[in-house]
């Protein structure tokens, strides 16, 4: 068992996870807990390397479990190398994006099914999963509006909207399946009362942990 608490952050394209989890990373520090903010591939270079090969634009021949595979090679060794250690140290670790992204994007977006995605992603991360997420919902055009905006897109950005409407169906059945970790945030509102709510419930969290 680890002694610190394992908080991922999910949802769909342009819901904020990103820019929430960062400020929520400021605030927890600011307030002196031992708080670290990580994101895969984490900095890890083996799972950066692995990184690029899945979100290279030119690899538009990769197959789907190909995909899948490598995502959970990446996640593997971002978990090994960062959060494990990280967790075993007591800190809260607060990950953009972590196995439910798999779930949502190669499980339903590819179509290769939640339980298979769930089952070969088991031998990646064994029993090290999140011990609570925070889903930021967000309505599909305000999403895909949000990331028009931020411009940088990678090889699974520019998928046909079709593939996130996929992906936005598979974030719903993630939500049912594991509704137990899973706590859901309005964030179609304004940053700033997404912050705030986003911080009210990883209060919530945190308290189950005192
Ligand atoms: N609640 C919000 N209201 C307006 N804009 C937002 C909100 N949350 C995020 N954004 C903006 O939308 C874009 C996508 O946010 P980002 O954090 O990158 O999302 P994600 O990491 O979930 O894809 C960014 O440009 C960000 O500044
Ligand atoms: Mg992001």
């Amino acid at each position: 068992m680890h002694k610190g608490i394992f908080i991922t952050f999910e949802g769909n394209d342009g819901c904020g996870k990103t820019t929430v989890s960062r400020r929520i990373y400021d605030i927890l520090k600011q307030q002196g807990y031992p708080v670290i903010y990580t994101r895969e591939p984490g900095g890890i270079s083996i799972a950066e390397q692995i990184r690029e090969i899945i979100l290279n634009p030119d690899n538009t021949a990769m197959d789907a479990r190909t995909e899948a595979l490598l995502y959970a090679a990446s996640r593997r060794q971002h978990l090994i190398e960062k959060i494990l250690p990280a967790l075993a140290d007591g800190k809260i670790v607060l990950c953009d994006r972590f196995i439910d992204s798999s779930l949502a994007y190669q499980g339903v977006g590819r179509g290769l099914g939640i339980e298979e995605v769930l089952h070969m992603n088991g031998f990646a991360v064994e029993d090290h999963m999140p011990d609570a997420t925070v889903f930021l919902d967000v309505s599909f055009e305000t999403g895909m509006k949000r990331v028009q905006l931020r411009g940088n897109k990678d090889r699974l950005d520019n998928e046909a909207k079709e593939f996130h409407l996929l992906v936005a169906k598979g974030y719903e059945e993630v939500k049912r399946r594991f509704a137990d970790r899973i706590y859901c945030v309005d964030a179609n509102d304004a940053l700033d009362d997404v912050i705030a709510h986003t911080y009210e419930t990883i209060m919530e969290i945190l308290k189950r942990y005192v």
